[in-house]
């Protein structure tokens, strides 16, 4: 075969055609108020777009570029639009989106220091930059025993956690025999469901984790928890685990985390603080008291992508201890030998997550941090936690509606006083009318809409106008009740 035949994207090409990626990406974000937020598409409607068999010639990227408009952008749920208040934000920045080219444009896969030494030492530096920064204990950080690691999700930290406080409460046993049955977890009835799927997959089983009542906040009962470990205690069993939440995903409460890690620490347990959210609050100092005790955390995560500008995915994860870390989950095949690791002198962070491989995430993170600054980001989080308490005032002085649940941060749970139905319809025609974008959930059994503000641009304007649209669509659903 000729050597000079070739497929591939010049140089050249690559810059002609990434500028104007660039600029379709920059363009986007300029009319994106234009575009339903929530993507209006039926089950299948993208897919009988697409040919039914792959191209068997290749075809210019102008034709690719085209197709993303006409094909791919009816099917998008505008998660960087400013009137996205659903779920939790997943919001992104200019230096997060840039970061994340980069790191492509490297091509790096980091899973060793060898592999490329500034993608693990970035991460290092940049994981110990937020522990002041976040107001978070010293002994997070590298110079320390503990240590950060950047996780694809708070999914994939929590599981770490939990593997490690296994392995530590059997005496790293169970990676070598599998569980017995016997290991319990604690976390709140309000956890994310990741824990239950954590607990499935590191062989603790969903019936062995035990989830506590709530508050009337929604937030743990240290009291409950505590009768709950000591019971499982009296009936012969091993709790391991604790997951307190600071700012849960239904309702955003707070768990007590200094009360909780009284427990653990008197029943040497693990505490694992998921602030997968709300973490980033704490780039504040007048929001860290919503998670004092976290210094006596064993770990603790945050998600950079979803509220501080850090465009998916990123998951920042740190142990106090990283020996129990990295003893759960290295393993050293022959290929993977090397003298850096061999010489005890470096960090390989395959030893610190569930896959091998992993991309060069800090660099979107630091560039995310240098671009904005401290004083940037507390400005974007103040402004956001503003306008959500503004909104919430707005619906206490609204005698058709009412709170749901504290408003400590950003997200506010509220219903109309009209009942399930009325809520739900209200919440199906607003997102049908692609103004805006919000979401529900059920606390004590009644349906509750959620607005999360957070999303980068949201402006003033935005929830002004997400609030009138409510009324509105309340005013009609209860006149034609
Ligand atoms: C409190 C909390 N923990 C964990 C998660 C899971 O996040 P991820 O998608 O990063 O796994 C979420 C997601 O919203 C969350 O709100």
């Amino acid at each position: 075969m000729p050597d000079d035949k070739s497929f591939h994207m010049t140089p050249e090409e690559f810059r002609r055609h990434g500028h104007a990626v660039v600029d379709w990406i920059a363009d986007y974000h300029s009319r994106i108020e234009s575009f339903p937020v929530l993507s209006q598409v039926k089950p299948g409607e993208i897919r009988a777009l697409l040919p039914a068999n792959a191209p068997a010639k290749g075809e210019p990227f102008d034709a690719l570029l085209k197709d993303v408009e006409k094909l791919i952008l009816p099917g998008i749920t505008h998660w960087q639009s400013p009137n996205f208040f659903a779920y939790f934000p997943s919001n992104g920045s200019g230096p997060g989106i840039l970061g994340d080219l980069l790191s492509s444009g490297l091509g790096v896969q980091g899973m060793l220091w060898s592999t490329s030494p500034a993608c693990t030492e970035l991460e290092t530096h940049v994981l110990d930059w937020l522990v002041p920064m976040l107001g978070l204990p010293e002994k997070f950080l590298s110079s320390k025993a503990g240590g950060g690691v950047i996780q694809d999700t708070a999914s994939s930290a929590v599981l770490c956690a939990l593997l490690a406080a296994r392995e530590r409460a059997t005496n790293y046993i169970s990676n070598q025999k599998g569980c017995d049955g016997r290991i319990v977890a604690y976390a709140s009835s309000q956890t994310h469901s990741s824990l239950e799927k954590a607990a499935m997959i590191a062989g603790i089983g969903v019936s062995n984790l035990r989830l506590i009542e709530v508050d009337e906040n929604f937030a743990m009962r240290p009291e409950a928890l505590a009768r709950q470990i000591e019971a499982d205690k009296r009936a012969g069993l091993l709790p391991c685990f604790v997951c307190a939440t600071v700012g849960t995903t239904s309702s955003n409460a707070m768990d007590p985390v200094a009360a909780i890690a009284d427990i653990c620490r008197q029943h040497n347990l693990w505490l694992h603080v998921d602030a997968a959210m709300s973490g980033t609050a704490a780039l504040c100092p007048e929001f860290r008291h919503l998670q004092d005790g976290v210094e006596f955390a064993d770990s603790y995560s945050f998600n950079p992508h979803k509220w501080m500008f850090t465009t998916f995915d990123c998951d920042c994860f740190w142990v106090a201890d990283r020996k129990a870390l990295i003893r759960t989950l290295s393993i050293l095949p022959e290929y993977l030998k090397n003298q850096a690791t061999e010489s005890g002198a470096v960090i390989d962070y395959r030893d610190w997550q569930i896959p091998l491989g992993r991309r060069f995430r800090s660099l979107k993170l630091w560039f995310v941090i240098r671009h904005y600054g401290v004083e940037g980001l507390q400005h974007h989080i103040r402004r956001h936690v503003e306008l959500a308490q503004r909104f919430a005032q707005w619906v206490r002085s609204d005698s058709r509606f009412e709170l749901a649940a504290p408003v400590p941060l950003n997200l506010i749970c509220f219903r109309h006083k009209g009942g399930d139905a009325v809520n739900q319809t209200i919440m199906e025609r607003l997102n049908r009318s692609g103004d805006l974008f919000l979401t529900h959930t059920k606390l004590n059994g009644k349906f509750t809409l959620r607005v999360c503000i957070g999303q980068t641009n949201t402006q003033a304007r935005h929830v002004e106008k997400a609030w009138k649209k409510i009324c509105e669509e309340a005013a009609k659903v209860t006149a034609a009740a």
